[in-house]
């Protein structure tokens, strides 16, 4: 029951009204300013009707910085990566790491093929072990069905593969049958064409067990479609003790959950930057990252530091990376486009190895700062810019302003308000 007064968010057929009528509406409803809907409205380098392809009810675009970070070398190759991030001092950190990073082919890292997991669940199957042999003796007859869907993927190499049989207990509902179909999306993030599959096949198997298909989508847990990558930075770079420091963080991190999801969190802070500007789902980048990081039971971390028989700090990271350049919004947002084009790539993997790369960098540049000067010095310059905008400091006053109290060790609002009457009293 609505109170008295209150606004009902029961809207018939709001998703059919216009874009105006549809503002108009979440200005009423939620006491909007003209100046507020105007800043909703100014759709910025996102066409509107673009918007209003991918996604259903747009009032407006949310735009966040697109940064580029120089200094990567990966495999060989110089990149300038695109970045889009809310969280101050990840592009510097990303960019000074890379710096670190350069030697020889700089940072190494190698994808597989990109082969996701399609997942079939089937019930009230009778005789598991029967079920799962006569679906391997039918397996071929399952993957021509599945490539059916998708002619152009068979065309370039790529398409179902091959067919798993698993079986899962439940807590009420006894052994549940689940059947994987391996496919290789090739450059694509392949979830459309892996679910298409996955219904596709269901009915056969259904047949085949004579069970009943429960589920049948993907599984973001794409431990087939995974990215390693390798960077050493130099004992000379860094300092003996620093080597120290930093593998000894990263072991504790590695018998720790409740560090390993802090240590995972910094290199997820470069790899979804990246997700973001290259337009890619990251819901599945993330999930797939963590679910592989407990894939042994323990949540552990992606990655590892050592130091190598001659003094040197040495980085590997192996993650799940479902992406692609092709498909989803990636090759109709302009500035998804515009990234790409910055990395210059043709192929989804490369796209995972500089991802991999980036998380790598961003975890170095991370535990470097947590082990010597900690993590708020770096952190706190543009933070404290921002604190002294919020306090109502012009741009040019909030340099000032952060600059003193960086100084002071001193952030707050409270302090930047001071610091700011003061300026203002002098000038
Ligand atoms: C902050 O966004 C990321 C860090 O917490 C990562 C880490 O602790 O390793 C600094």
């Amino acid at each position: 029951m609505e109170k008295m007064g209150e606004k009902s968010s029961r809207i018939q057929d709001f998703h059919k009204m216009s874009f105006e009528e549809k503002l108009k509406i979440v200005k009423e409803f939620s006491n909007l300013s003209d100046e507020e809907v105007n800043l909703l409205k100014s759709m910025g380098s996102l066409d509107r009707k673009i918007a209003e392809t991918m996604v259903e009810n747009v009032v407006g675009v949310m735009p966040l910085p697109f940064s580029v970070a120089p200094n990567f070398r990966i495999n060989g190759r110089d990149y300038l990566i695109p970045m889009v991030i809310e969280e101050a001092s990840v592009v510097a950190a990303a960019s000074n790491a890379a710096r670190f990073m350069r030697d020889g082919n700089g940072i190494i890292s190698i994808a597989t093929d990109s082969i996701m997991i399609g997942q079939i669940y089937i019930y009230g199957v009778k005789n598991i072990s029967f079920a799962s042999q006569i679906i391997y003796e039918n397996k071929d007859e399952i993957l021509k069905l599945a490539n059916e869907t998708d002619k152009y993927l068979v065309n370039i190499g790529g398409g179902a593969k091959d067919v798993e049989v698993r079986a899962i207990d439940t807590r009420n509902y006894g052994k549940v049958l689940c059947v994987h179909l391996l496919v290789d999306v090739k450059d694509a993030m392949g979830a459309n064409t892996v679910n298409t599959m996955a219904e596709k096949v269901a009915p056969f198997i259904e047949k085949l067990t004579e069970g009943r298909a429960i589920l049948r989508i993907l599984s973001n847990l794409a431990d087939r479609r995974i990215v390693r990558t390798r960077a050493i930075v130099k004992k000379e770079m860094l300092g003996e003790e620093a080597v120290e420091l930093i593998a000894m963080a990263s072991e504790i991190a590695a018998s720790d959950p409740y560090r390993a999801a802090t240590h995972n969190k910094g290199i997820m802070n470069g790899v979804i930057a990246v997700a973001l500007a290259t337009g890619q789902d990251h819901r599945a980048i993330e999930a797939g990252a963590h679910s592989y990081a407990a894939r042994t039971g323990r949540y552990t971390t992606l990655s590892f530091w050592e130091k190598d028989r001659e003094g040197n700090l040495v980085g590997t990271l192996e993650m799940p990376l479902a992406v692609g350049i092709v498909g989803g919004s990636i090759k109709v947002h302009p500035i998804t486009k515009i990234a790409l084009k910055i990395l210059n790539i043709s192929t989804a993997k490369q796209l995972a190895e500089i991802m991999g790369a980036v998380g790598l960098a961003q975890n170095f540049a991370a535990l470097r700062a947590l082990t010597t000067e900690g993590i708020q010095k770096g952190h706190m310059r543009l933070h404290a810019k921002n604190i002294a905008v919020m306090a109502g400091a012009s741009y040019e006053e909030a340099e000032k302003i952060a600059e003193i109290m960086v100084n002071e060790k001193n952030i707050s609002f409270y302090r930047a308000k001071e610091i700011l009457e003061d300026i203002r009293k002098k000038s």
